[in-house]
């Protein structure tokens, strides 16, 4: 059954209040609950009211207090229906018993490590009570818990602890009251025996908030930068967005079992440990970045997705897309702006524009599912904070500042729609946002295309841009998009040039506006022929299609104002170059050694920081190569090819990297603060490129720094180092490392990818080895995902290897693990869709696999889904 989003349609009643109780016992959990439902005005008397189920058991049912005649209401696992609910408010009472312990799919109430849990976005709520289970209903929540105390010290829910006490038999009981009405997506319950830190935070207006951290005992010092983080974006929130906290409590929990990063449930975020621990000895630099990322974007939900939801599931993008940018902009502030910026746009190319180009590509705001699992995806999310971006940079700074006033203000309390974000913009300036508003509503990355010409003696510079977006499933046919272009014409001394007058396109500032299919602007008055640097900062989600002149390319790297593009450039130049290899025009000296000098200066400059270097050294990933090549992939010959331009690279600059090197060692103690963490991560790419370049002091470096290492983020660069050129003594260290941290489950994970990800052909069978372990915690969805996860998704040599036997392998695995937790199986499967960019005898073997998976059947939605639409697309 597919969902449509032209047949939204309001609900026929409301649900004015939710009184929820749960009685937590070792082996089940009873749930009763009173509805106060009130049908809507226009609700015809005797229209059904139909309940959302999910895997439930109907116990009792009452309404108004007098159970219910069997003739008067149908239930099912999937639903329950009341035939003729009386034509006013009434209280509906049901009872069901649930399973935690055997809750594999971790949606609902499921038990993690002992510890029960709800996951209820967006469609878990269901599966703890016959609920109208759908965002643009909002209700009043209390709970109330019960347990045994020994069993389940800690009992949380949403809102404010209002009473809470010991009974008899050692059981106790808390009552939670939420406030805020809120749909049932955001419900949560926590119950059992945790540690906790506590700290607090005074807001703007006076208002003091408890803080607490709660996770597993003896975890709580690894909690600290979590409790940080959050009181920054708490601070954050006020200062830019005028955004205060609106409870006295705001709590996280921290589990082991979690399917994806985290959720934020009104006053009680729950979420995967891996993104609340952090302690130097086992967390990287990027772990404490993605802590305090996920922390603040989970905050930032209860503004723009709690206090403002949507309507129904086809905007999730509203809450996402836009939860996503202001977690962008708190890292830009916390930290280096420009550095954030590539970091995400790479992120954006090696996660969202595959999934653009290919059979799953789907709007930001999509207008029909089977499954909305798997929606929750690179395009609602990363695209969509690029759609915020633009916008940004459309209106400004304050312009775009008033139109977010103007949405908080206006649907504070509301669940709501994209339309309606857009139209507190187009309010708030008075400006108009339907053509722009297509970003939302077509799919597919647009190509854009540049050329140029100087003519010298009127010193007029034209420039021609064009863009044109492929077909997408559904999509035939595509319109141009609004596209700004932020951009500045450099000249000869490295400055910005200064033009008389512009004629043919809308320019604004730094900005040119793309509304058409293409446009041509000349510029008059240049005294010299400008190199253009254009999409600054990445100013719109395009690909850059037309190749430029190396020398150009080069130029900008040393002088652009942007810092962006001066990254951009060097990795143009080496995109370049792997691209014409590929294409059997194998690079010269005359162009790898500009490209090495230009990436040594780069590193030895004393204006750009560590951080932003650290990046310039890094090139391409094969991920992104495959992508730019676009069809008959062979991800053999791309790992070839970059290895190789990466050893030739070394072999002009390898001096210079080790002395880089040795220059940014450091006996200074541990800090995750930026500019450590940037010092470390250049001494870290420099590193990778001498090893995985070939160089004859890389093996030994690497294995140095990985026995010296004081801290995770340089042993894991030293190790993933030699495991990225396989060196003699990889496997040793692998196997140390295995060692050397037996009992932290997040540190095995990372042993997991590295196992994952070596292209060599023993690969395979070390994942198979691994998983047939039956110690293997075959449940944990960060364990899977770990190992199976980066297989299918950043180990293309050997998931597309020429026998198919990759393919079979994600395949089969996927069939396994459906049966326990769907969403973890389809977000595997999703690494095939790449399939048809491959070349022909590795894309039918992956068209073989997907088509003997499909025969076997008895796939859940989720997974069938995904393989439908893989297939077809
Ligand atoms: N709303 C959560 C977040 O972005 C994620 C929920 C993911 N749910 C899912 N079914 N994949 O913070
Ligand atoms: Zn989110």
């Amino acid at each position: 059954r597919i969902i449509f989003l032209r047949d939204y349609a309001p609900p026929h009643y409301s649900i004015e209040k939710v009184d929820l109780e749960a009685l937590f016992k070792q082996d089940s959990v009873r749930i009763r609950v009173l509805l106060t439902v009130v049908p809507a005005p226009d609700t015809p008397p005797g229209t059904p009211l139909i309940l959302d189920g999910n895997e439930l058991v109907l116990r009792s049912i009452a309404i108004d207090g007098l159970p219910l005649a069997l003739t008067a209401y149908e239930a099912t696992p999937d639903r329950l229906v009341i035939h003729e609910p009386p034509n006013r408010r009434f209280a509906l009472e049901t009872e069901v018993f649930l399973d935690p312990e055997k809750n594999t799919r971790l949606m609902g109430l499921y038990r993690s490590n002992g510890v029960w849990c709800t996951q209820c976005e967006p469609e878990g709520f269901r599966r703890i009570t016959y609920y109208l289970d759908r965002p643009d209903v909002l209700a009043r929540f209390t709970v109330t818990m019960r347990a045994d105390q020994a069993l389940a010290p800690v009992l949380l829910a949403n809102g404010n602890l209002i009473e809470s006490g010991e009974e008899s038999d050692g059981m106790h009981y808390a009552i939670w009251e939420d406030p805020h009405p809120k749909p049932a997506y955001l419900f949560a319950m926590v119950a059992g025996d945790l540690g906790r830190i506590t700290d607090s935070f005074t807001t703007s207006s006076g208002r003091k908030v408890d803080l607490a951290i709660y996770c597993s005992h003896g975890k709580e010092d690894q909690c600290r930068y979590a409790m940080d983080a959050l009181k920054r974006s708490m601070a954050w929130d006020e200062r830019r967005f005028g955004r205060e906290y609106d409870l006295d409590i705001f709590n996280i929990v921290a589990v082991s079992d979690f399917n994806f990063g985290a959720m934020e449930n009104k006053g009680l975020n729950i979420f995967n440990d891996k993104l609340v621990f952090a302690r130097p000895e086992t967390a990287t630099d990027a772990d404490y970045d993605n802590v305090e990322r996920v922390i603040a974007h989970e905050y930032f939900h209860n503004w723009t997705g709690n206090r403002i939801t949507c309507r129904d599931w086809f905007q999730l993008c509203l809450k996402e897309g836009l939860t996503v940018y202001r977690d962008q902009e708190f890292t830009s502030d916390e930290r280096s702006r420009a550095v954030k910026r590539i970091q995400d746009v790479r992120t954006l190319r090696s996660a969202q524009f595959p999934e653009d180009g290919g059979p799953l590509a789907h709007p930001a705001r999509p207008d029909q599912y089977r499954e909305i699992n798997n929606f929750y995806t690179a395009t609602v999310y990363e695209k969509g904070a690029e759609i915020v971006r633009m916008l940004a940079t459309l209106l400004g700074e304050d312009r775009f500042r008033k139109g977010m006033d103007l949405y908080f203000e206006r649907h504070d309390g509301d669940a709501t729609t994209i339309e309606a974000f857009l139209k507190s913009f187009e309010d708030a300036n008075d400006v108009d946002l339907a053509d722009f508003g297509r970003w939302y509503t077509q799919a597919g990355t647009p190509a854009v295309s540049v050329s140029e010409n100087y003519d010298e003696s009127s010193g007029t510079y034209q420039l021609t841009i064009s863009q044109k977006t492929d077909p997408t499933p559904g999509q035939p046919d595509k319109v141009p998009m609004v596209m700004p272009i932020r951009f500045g014409l450099v000249g000869p001394n490295g400055g910005d040039m200064a033009w008389q007058s512009v004629a043919g396109g809308r320019v604004e500032g730094d900005l040119i506006v793309l509304e058409g299919d293409s446009a041509t602007l000349s510029f008059t008055g240049l005294g010299a022929k400008p190199v253009a640097s254009l999409f600054r900062g990445f100013s719109a989600p395009v690909r850059l299609t037309s190749a430029r002149p190396e020398a150009d390319l080069l130029f900008l790297a040393r002088h652009d104002a942007d810092p962006f593009n001066r990254w951009q450039a060097l990795q143009d130049v080496a995109m370049g170059l792997m691209l014409a290899d590929l294409a059997g025009r194998p690079w010269v000296d005359q162009q790898i050694t500009p490209l090495a000098a230009a990436l040594a200066d780069t590193a030895q400059s004393d204006t750009l920081d560590d951080a932003f270097k650290a990046l310039a050294l890094t090139l391409p990933a094969l991920n992104e190569v495959a992508r730019s090549k676009g069809q008959d992939v062979d991800p053999a010959a791309i790992e070839a090819t970059r290895e190789r331009l990466i050893t030739d690279i070394v072999s002009r600059i390898g001096p210079d990297l080790e002395a880089l090197y040795h220059a940014k060692a450091s006996t200074a103690p541990f800090s995750p603060d930026a500019t450590q963490a940037g010092q470390r991560a250049l001494r870290n790419a420099a590193l990778a490129l001498l090893v995985k370049g070939g160089a004859p002091v890389g093996p030994g470096l690497a294995s140095a720094q990985y026995h010296a290492a004081q801290n995770m983020t340089d042993r894991l660069a030293a190790l993933s180092a030699a495991v990225s050129r396989w060196t003699a003594d990889a496997p040793g260290l692998l196997g140390d490392f295995r060692t050397m941290f037996t009992g932290d489950p997040l540190v095995f994970d990372k042993w997991l990818t590295l196992n994952a990800l070596p292209t060599h052909d023993e690969t395979l069978d070390r994942i198979k080895a691994i998983l047939s372990d039956p110690d293997f915690p075959r449940n944990n969805p960060n364990r899977l995902r770990a190992l199976v996860g980066a297989f299918a998704m950043n180990n293309l040599v050997q998931f597309a290897r020429p026998d198919g036997l990759g393919f079979r392998f994600v395949c089969d695995f996927v069939s396994d693990v459906d049966q326990r937790n769907p969403q973890v199986a389809a977000r595997v499967l999703t690494g095939f869709r790449i399939w048809r960019n491959l070349e022909p005898s590795r894309r039918a073997a992956a068209e073989a696999a997907l088509r003997d998976l499909a025969e076997k059947g008895g796939l859940s939605r989720n997974t069938a889904d995904i393989l439908t639409r893989t297939l077809q697309g």
